[in-house]
């Protein structure tokens, strides 16, 4: 394999092709690991996971095990590495759980919810005892971590920007997202899917965003004849997308807008047919919107049908079937996947629990459209392991579509390649440490 030249970038991230190396080579993810996950701003968890204090989830930013706690006293979120400050084993081994202290199960040193040492056994053993204020003894909290509108991110770098400055316009969808209750709140309580592929973490990211490959990817259940599963209750059968006016469903999905941006996020526009809803539940759940925000705002909050929106580098959220998805890379060739559902406060339990199995059928791992994907994306990793073509293209739409820059979308058609140009855009702005444009 030849070795990445990091003083020129411009040999392996070129316009609209990038070197197949860099979705193969373990040198390449170890420093994505440090200036990609340790350097920007990763989402860890949301605030309905934690509502009380001494609440936690353990999770990882990039592939560093983390504790996202709330706090017993001050209700602060905190996130702490997931490392014993004796000898370092993890200390918090459970998913979820609400602790009034954390203890290590190798010596039994007791941490508090912020990460301060407050016990150690047999203390006078040491020969000057221990100074339990001293914080090298605790769990090292994250420099930085925010929250927007119960979505938390942390980031292990000082000097980045703040959350929403980073976030820009991707703020709207997780707006969009937490309107849709009547009452203004969301949770991610619903349960959760969690599953392995042997892939690099990126094509997940790619994937996300990729208009062009549904129709093929896809096809027993978008097909007309592939009608694998029907949609929610009240929603009609048929195809999920493909006949916007339209037998070809690669027309369709051009009639899809796409937005880009500099820093790696991407928004992909609604998806054609999707079938009126109707049904005792959802009219219920259309009065409880029109008596929350009125009969103009109700309709302009659920004309709002974003298909996904994906939050460089590791979240994406998805309107359709209504999820978070937290994308966690383990290796250079294998990523893990988190998927749980969003449910919506103050609506006919129904809806939720619709969400629920919908989730089920789409995006589980024994489900018919995630499971697409997810053999694509060993395939792609089996076939850039061997020998061929040295560069992997992002062409469609390459000159025609406009460059994203920070704040102002770059537009372009559903099947276009620019939402993974920006993201290789800032993946170099931060691999190199380059300002971004
Ligand atoms: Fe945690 Fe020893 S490693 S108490
Ligand atoms: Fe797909």
């Amino acid at each position: 394999m030849r070795p990445i030249d990091f003083e020129n970038l411009d040999s392996v991230v070129q316009a609209g092709r990038v070197h197949a190396n860099l979705y193969r080579d373990p040198d390449i993810f170890e420093l994505e690991m440090e200036r990609i996950f340790g350097g920007t701003w990763v989402y860890v968890a949301h605030e309905s996971q934690i509502p009380d204090g001494g609440d936690f989830i353990t999770t990882h930013v990039g592939r560093k095990p983390v504790i996202v706690v709330r706090d017993q006293d001050s209700a602060e979120v905190h996130v702490l590495y997931n490392r014993c400050g004796h000898r370092g084993a993890v200390v918090c081994n459970l998913p979820s759980g609400n602790a009034r202290r954390f203890r290590c199960g190798y010596h039994g040193w007791v941490f508090d919810s912020a990460g301060r040492l407050v016990s150690v056994p047999l203390k006078e053993g040491y020969y000057d005892g221990v100074d339990l204020g001293d914080p090298r003894y605790g769990l090292v909290n994250l420099p930085r971590v925010a929250s927007y509108r119960g979505f938390i991110f942390a980031c292990a770098r000082q000097d980045v920007e703040d959350l929403e400055t980073h976030l820009g316009p991707v703020k709207n969808s997780i707006d969009d997202l937490v309107a849709r209750s009547p009452v203004g709140s969301i949770r991610v309580t619903g349960g959760v899917h969690k599953y392995l592929f042997k892939g690099n973490w990126k094509l997940q990211i790619e994937n996300v965003i990729d208009g062009y490959h549904p129709s093929f990817s896809h096809v027993s259940t978008l097909d007309e004849r592939g009608r694998q599963f029907r949609r929610r209750g009240e929603e009609k059968e048929g195809p999920a997308i493909g006949r916007a006016g339209s037998d070809d469903p690669n027309e369709a999905i051009a009639q899809m807008d796409v937005s880009s941006y500099a820093q790696g996020h991407s928004i992909s526009g609604a998806l054609p047919e999707r079938g009126d809803k109707s049904g005792p539940a959802y009219q219920e759940y259309l009065n409880l919107m029109r008596q929350a925000y009125g009969q103009e705002r109700a309709e302009e909050i659920l004309g709002k049908d974003w298909h996904n929106t994906l939050v460089y580098p590791n979240l994406c959220l998805q309107m359709l079937a209504q999820h978070v998805r937290v994308i966690k890379p383990v290796a250079v060739d294998r990523t893990e996947v988190w998927v749980y559902p969003i449910t919506l406060d103050g609506v006919p339990e129904q809806l939720n629990h619709d969400v629920i199995k919908y989730l089920n059928i789409t995006h589980s791992a024994a489900s018919l459209i995630q499971t697409d994907d997810l053999e694509q994306f060993k395939r792609i990793q089996v076939g850039l392991g061997g020998d061929g073509a040295e560069w992997v293209s992002f062409e469609r739409g390459l000159f025609r579509d406009p460059v994203p820059s920070e704040d102002q979308a770059a537009h372009a058609i559903g099947s276009s390649e620019l939402p993974m140009r920006a993201q290789w855009q800032a993946w170099r702005t931060l691999m190199t440490g380059e300002q971004r444009a």
